[in-house]
């Protein structure tokens, strides 16, 4: 017998959860039945909007501890010292499907971070791929409506998602890492993350470097071809939560070596490549990877729907000596989270478990729905400022060193400094023979159904790229130049 006694939302004890309050044994129902309706109306609440994407997810909270002293390019606390550790919460996801999603498919993988600084949340929220499929965010919309369901079938569309991707060449180096073998990796912890986007450090003396993240797997990389995949899925739905849920619980907690590539502000103005461009990597040869530290995972949520489904992660979360760059994909990012948010979780989101910075935070930001806390501004009478009453003040010492920005406003579309088939061939020439045949058999799988001229416009991309890879498409296709 349990000593603890169920009550009503409202705290009052509750005499039976079994049984309707009715008129007589067969019936029917009494409207002062308050328990069975409160129980029924809270059970009609318990969905919130899915993520409109990266639906399916699963997370873990951990430790991020510094390994290498960076304090030359940032002045972030997070990074001020050998040793220093931060919690931090990670949620890994795929991009297309829905909630229900099985987790063997081949997509990219999401990588979001949530690192809770004595200076506020920094997010840093990543995929598995270092290069994304396009460099505009108008385009945004129209690539997810592609990967997402057909309005009239319902289904998924391959004709969709080659149409697309044929039209929209910088999609080529993501693809071709979307369908070789990282396509699906076996669990989220044999897979590297990366902050994609070029984001910036600044330090005390207020110099800016650019900046790209990387997440090295410390368990190696493993991935499922098709057909393993499909075992799987035949199998367990939920192979990824099993995976990384039962490694933590068994204290196998996994492990990521955190770098950097560091570029001196005035490069950006150097390099043969548009250094912002979401679609390319800036080569190890000129930016080696820095050392920075190691992320550990190590704590299973108590409560999945609390601490990640109410989980929410921006690009605009930064902290001082961590900031942004003028990569245009990464700008549309910063509004684009927290609108997504609010309507997911509600004004108040920030206060949810998973999203209440761990350091003092004090705002003036009132009321509004489920406002059930106060900011820690416990002064009633500065609720606004400028106060004389002792509230919350700025803090110019925290202030971003001014970037300089210069142009004319106009809406840019392709430049011939845009080498989009240069480092997917670069990529493709890394792969040994097996590794191609295998994206060329993935490639030809993926395209079943796709009308022709659509498959000829991709095939010349990747003829671009490599005649060697047109040709293994096109063998794989059965069809010949
Ligand atoms: C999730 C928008 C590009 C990684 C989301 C969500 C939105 C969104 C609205 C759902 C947020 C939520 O409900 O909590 C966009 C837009 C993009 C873009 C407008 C381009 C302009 C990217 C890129 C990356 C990325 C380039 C990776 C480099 C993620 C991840 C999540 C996510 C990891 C899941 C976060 C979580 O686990 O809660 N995105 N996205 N997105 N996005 Fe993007």
């Amino acid at each position: 017998m349990s000593n603890k006694r169920l009550t009503t939302t409202a705290g009052a004890p509750v005499s039976s959860n079994q049984n309707s309050l009715t008129a007589g044994q067969r019936g029917p129902v009494l409207m002062q039945d308050y328990q069975l309706i409160e129980k029924l109306a809270h059970q009609n609440r318990e969905r919130i909007p899915e993520r409109v994407v990266h639906a399916k997810g699963w997370g873990a909270f951990g430790t991020f501890t510094v390994t290498n002293d960076i304090s030359q390019y940032s002045c972030a606390k997070v990074f001020s010292e050998v040793g220093k550790k931060t919690e931090m919460l990670a949620r890994f996801s795929t991009v297309a499907g829905e909630q229900g999603a099985a987790d063997a498919e081949r997509d990219v993988r999401g990588f979001a971070l949530k690192f809770y600084t004595e200076e506020g949340n920094w997010d840093l929220v990543g995929n598995n791929t270092p290069v994304f499929f396009i460099r505009d965010p108008y385009k945004f919309p129209d690539f997810i409506h592609t990967q997402k369901r057909h309005p009239k079938t319902n289904m998924r569309s391959a004709t969709a998602m080659w149409d697309f991707w044929s039209q929209v060449p910088e999609s080529l180096h993501q693809v071709t890492i979307l369908m070789s073998d990282r396509g699906i990796p076996t669990a989220p912890m044999y897979m590297n993350g990366y902050g994609s986007h070029t984001y910036s450090f600044w330090n005390k003396d207020g110099e800016r470097f650019w900046v790209k993240f990387h997440f090295k797997t410390q368990q190696g990389h493993r991935h499922f071809t098709n057909e393993e995949a499909e075992q799987v899925i035949g199998q367990n739905r939920e192979s990824y939560q099993e995976a990384l849920f039962g490694t933590i619980e068994r204290g196998e907690f996994p492990k990521w070596n955190v770098f950097v590539q560091v570029m001196p502000e005035a490069d950006a103005e150097k390099t043969p490549y548009n250094p912002f461009d979401l679609t390319k990597v800036w080569p190890h040869a000129d930016y080696p990877l820095v050392e920075v530290g190691v992320m550990e995972l190590n704590k299973n949520p108590e409560n999945y729907f609390q601490m990640i489904e109410n989980a929410a992660f921006s690009p605009s979360n930064v902290v001082p000596g961590i900031g942004f760059s003028p990569d245009k994909m990464l700008q549309g990012r910063i509004f684009s989270y927290a609108d997504a948010h609010r309507y997911r979780l509600g004004t108040h989101y920030e206060m949810l478990p998973p999203n209440q910075p761990k350091c003092p935070f004090h705002h003036y930001h009132k009321d509004g729905a489920m406002r059930f806390f106060d900011n820690g501004n416990s002064n009633p009478d500065a609720y606004y400022e400028p106060n004389s009453f002792g509230g919350p003040v700025e803090d110019p010492s925290v202030a971003e060193p001014a970037m300089k920005i210069s142009g004319d406003a106009d809406r840019y579309g392709y430049d011939t400094s845009y080498d989009d088939f240069k480092q997917p061939g670069d990529l493709f020439r890394m792969f040994d023979d097996e590794q191609r045949e295998r994206l060329f058999k993935n490639i030809a799988g993926a395209m079943q159904g796709v009308p022709s001229e659509i498959i000829e416009k991709q095939l010349k991309h990747f003829d671009a790229a490599d005649p060697a890879y047109g040709a293994g498409v096109r063998k794989a296709l059965g069809i010949s130049k």
